[in-house]
């Protein structure tokens, strides 16, 4: 006899080792969701594991092929497939129809932990620069400033992730576990953002008598990522910590004098191969209770 706790619902007492966890819940009136009837096909069944992750046999076949479909977390199991032999305690994750619809949709709204390089930028002068120009010059310029720091986001393999206003956020890391590499591809990119907007800042001068600045923060660590909306307009994204300090690294190259910043987790990855500037210890980001040590980065070794 063994015992299974299904979380914020009952503990289950189990005598046959050989009924999937479905069967289980269904025999103990736990209204286990199964669209397709068990088949390893809806994943509407599924559990995430929390502990004695032991005691849940490995996927079969089927299960496997889901699961690698759906991008799975190796915690997150078929009811209908998954086999027990000792006690576990589990959640289900599709309660009620809104749970189904959501798992109909897109694989990339059960979300994942990734570690991530988080890049922010902002242009510093724009306000005013929108402030003395027509409309139509305004989106012209942004436009053309996110096209050319969108390509070289893009040549280095990072992901942007959404424009805020003027500012952009972009993500490094979402097809590679390697950190190291990540955090370079996002100073990388920072600093031929810099290098490119001397080439804009050549034309703006000549037909606008403005120049811009910009800054950028990047900070590195785990986020969650996943599509993320209402269904008429889902987006991919990542959140966590890690994007709040990345945008607050990003506010305090102002006040710090440094145009490109990086917290110690993106110095840590790349000091063999960056130039460092100023180190600004202490730090106190606004929103966050901890001081962070910021190094600005001036190029690559
Ligand atoms: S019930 Fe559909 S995958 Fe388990």
């Amino acid at each position: 006899m063994i015992k299974i706790n299904y979380e914020n619902e009952k503990t289950v007492e189990v005598d046959d080792l050989d009924l999937s966890l479905l069967e289980i819940s269904l025999a103990n009136d736990i209204p286990h969701v199964h669209a397709c009837g068990g088949m390893a096909r809806c994943s509407t069944c599924r559990v995430i594991v929390l502990d004695n992750h032991e005691n849940a046999l490995p996927p079969n076949k089927r299960e496997k092929s889901l699961a690698k479909k759906k991008g799975f977390e190796s915690n997150i199991r078929l009811g209908c497939q998954m086999k027990v032999k000792g006690p576990l305690k589990l959640r289900r994750l599709v309660l009620d129809n809104s749970d189904i619809r959501l798992s109909a949709q897109n694989s990339e709204t059960t979300g994942k932990v990734k570690e991530l390089a988080i890049m922010f930028t902002d242009i510093r002068n724009f306000t005013s620069f929108s402030e003395n120009n027509l409309c139509y010059d305004i989106v012209h310029i942004l436009n053309r400033y996110f096209f050319e720091m969108g390509r070289v986001i893009n040549n280095n393999s990072g992901y942007i992730d959404k424009y805020m206003g003027d500012g952009i956020m972009a993500i490094f890391g979402l097809e590679s576990d390697d950190g190291a590499e990540s955090c370079k591809s996002a100073v990388k990119t920072a600093l031929e953002m810099f290098s490119v907007l001397e080439d804009l800042n050549n034309y703006l001068e000549k037909y606008f008598n403005t120049r811009f600045k910009i800054g950028v923060g990047i900070h590195y660590g785990e986020a969650v990522v996943g599509e993320l909306g209402h269904p008429s307009r889902m987006q991919f994204s990542a959140i966590g910590d890690v994007v709040n300090i990345a945008s607050r690294v990003e506010s305090a190259t102002k006040a710090a004098g440094a145009p490109l910043l990086i917290t110690e987790s993106v110095y840590s990855k790349t000091k063999d191969v960056i130039k460092t500037g100023k180190i600004i210890k202490e730090m106190e980001l606004k929103g966050k209770q901890d001081k962070y040590t910021l190094y600005e980065v001036l190029d690559m070794k």
